[in-house]
């Protein structure tokens, strides 16, 4: 048997290298690359490959007419914004990574889905779930399970870190969903890797990939998303699953965001919102006003804005606030955006707006945890800081949507019709926006004010 050979994988971006770097080659995080054991060719036949070793017996090549496309039969879970994030249903023999910050509620959400999958009875068959639960005992999972009021028949539970004895409970009671919560905390006794370690958890996975595949479970798996800690990031398995949604926000606010970031069996990135109550997460399908904030008098450097979240659009507050700096160091900070793109929108405010900035502090911030990485929302960040930097407040109901070029020009943007349309219904009262054509949706009295560059929305202000 060949010498095991040593490597190195990178925890953030799961690169491997034959050698050590201070920093990845990859992706340039710092100190991240960690030992890690190939496995040889031997071990990998005997742990993953369990199918014989005879090439003749593997899947056959085939044209795409001989291959069923029988529609894939997903199975609803009850709970629509879970629905709507994995596009309508967990599908059967696929692995789905939850992740988030400790706390925000994982296994929350995902007890509630193993007791409304595990309780249905409409079906002919009920459907069973099998919640691993390898941080908390059993008992305290009963314990919550009983304070969410879960009343599940077809759910069991079992407390276990060792994958060999999960998988032998997994293929004892053929369930058709298995839970594993965490994926961090599981183990294979056969590697001599740590718990936890980047080698751990890349072959747990595998393993448990594998086996969805064969027996056409659903496997989901919770990993937590670590400030640099000692366990192994979630990152490094996103490629090995097939769809991947991530906790935002923090736990601060009582809703939560769940965001669908990788989908092999989905087209959008959905996001779905839950709020997280005494009895645990209640989905909120009309987010509608939830981020937005009545304010009691107008405040500078507040407007609204709407952003494309999945297939929805949700109406946020952009919030910005700019104070004079220590010279020749102002701070940037921004929350729920990206700060490159803020960057760029301040240089484009000093250089074609004549605003100067670069003496100041700026702070933009989404209200409510939100995250919004699409460039519609360029317009509304840069009328924010215009209005905090003049100090004079938007008329409330503001709302301003549009990409801003590098020339000061608002480029049109997705959907407007549809954001428009969302914004009147809760009652903005005026919007600013690129050109918009001759189909404009009716609007509840709200007013339009289309606009080409950036000068005009400023003097629209
Ligand atoms: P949890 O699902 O344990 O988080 P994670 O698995 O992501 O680490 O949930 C954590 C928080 O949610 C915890 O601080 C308590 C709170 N919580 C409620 O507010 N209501 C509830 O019904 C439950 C079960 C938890
Ligand atoms: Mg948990």
């Amino acid at each position: 048997m060949p010498k095991p050979r040593q490597q190195f994988l990178c925890n953030q971006c799961g690169s491997v290298h034959p050698k050590w770097y201070g920093k990845c080659p990859d992706c340039g995080t710092w100190d991240s690359l960690e030992s890690y054991q190939a496995p040889t060719e031997d071990k990998h036949r005997t742990s993953v490959d369990r199918t014989g070793t005879d090439p003749a017996d593997g899947a056959q090549a085939l044209t795409l007419d001989q291959i069923d496309t029988e529609t894939v039969n997903r199975i609803s879970t009850g709970i629509g914004e879970f629905d709507r994030i994995l596009g309508g249903g967990i599908v059967p023999g696929s692995t789905t990574l939850v992740g988030g910050e400790p706390g925000i509620g994982k296994s929350t959400l995902l007890l509630q889905v193993a007791g409304v999958l595990g309780h249905r009875t409409e079906s002919s068959r009920p459907i069973s779930v099998l919640y691993v639960t390898s941080e908390e005992s059993a008992r305290q999972t009963k314990l919550r399970a009983r304070r969410i009021g879960l009343q599940a028949t077809h759910l069991r539970v079992l407390a276990e870190t060792n994958l060999e004895r999960i998988l032998h409970q997994v293929r004892q009671h053929r369930p058709d969903v298995v839970i594993v919560d965490s994926i961090q905390m599981i183990y294979r006794p056969d590697l001599p890797a740590a718990p936890g370690s980047v080698t751990q958890l890349r072959d747990c996975c595998m393993q448990l990939v594998y086996y969805a595949k064969t027996t056409a479970t659903a496997v989901i798996v919770v990993g937590h998303v670590t400030k640099a800690g000692t366990l192994a990031g979630p990152k490094i398995i996103e490629h090995i699953v097939d769809t991947v949604v991530y906790f935002e926000g923090d736990r601060f606010h009582s809703h939560r965001i769940v965001r669908c970031v990788k989908n092999r069996f989905g087209s959008t990135h959905e996001v779905g919102v839950f709020e997280m109550t005494g009895d645990g997460l209640r989905e909120i399908s009309d987010p509608g006003s939830l981020f937005i904030h009545a304010h009691a008098q107008p405040t500078s450097g507040t407007l609204l804005t709407a952003a494309m979240q999945g297939s929805r659009v949700m109406v946020l507050e952009v919030q910005a606030l700019t104070a004079s700096s220590v010279i020749g160091a102002a701070k940037r900070k921004t929350s729920g955006v990206s700060n490159d793109r803020v960057s760029m929108i301040l240089a484009v405010l000093e250089k074609r707006c004549d605003m100067r900035l670069a003496a100041d502090d700026v702070f933009v911030n989404i209200a409510g945890g939100v995250k919004v990485i699409e460039p519609a929302i360029d317009l509304a960040i840069a009328l924010a800081i215009a209005s905090a930097h003049i100090n004079r407040p938007v008329a409330p109901g503001t709302l301003a949507v549009g990409e801003m070029g590098l020339g000061g020009e608002i480029r049109p943007v997705p959907q407007l019709q549809a954001r428009l349309k969302e914004a009147s219904r809760l009652g903005a009262s005026q919007a600013i926006i690129p050109p918009i054509g001759p189909d404009i949706p009716p609007l509840n009295g709200m007013a339009i004010h289309e606009i080409r560059r950036i000068n005009q929305a400023l003097a629209a202000l």
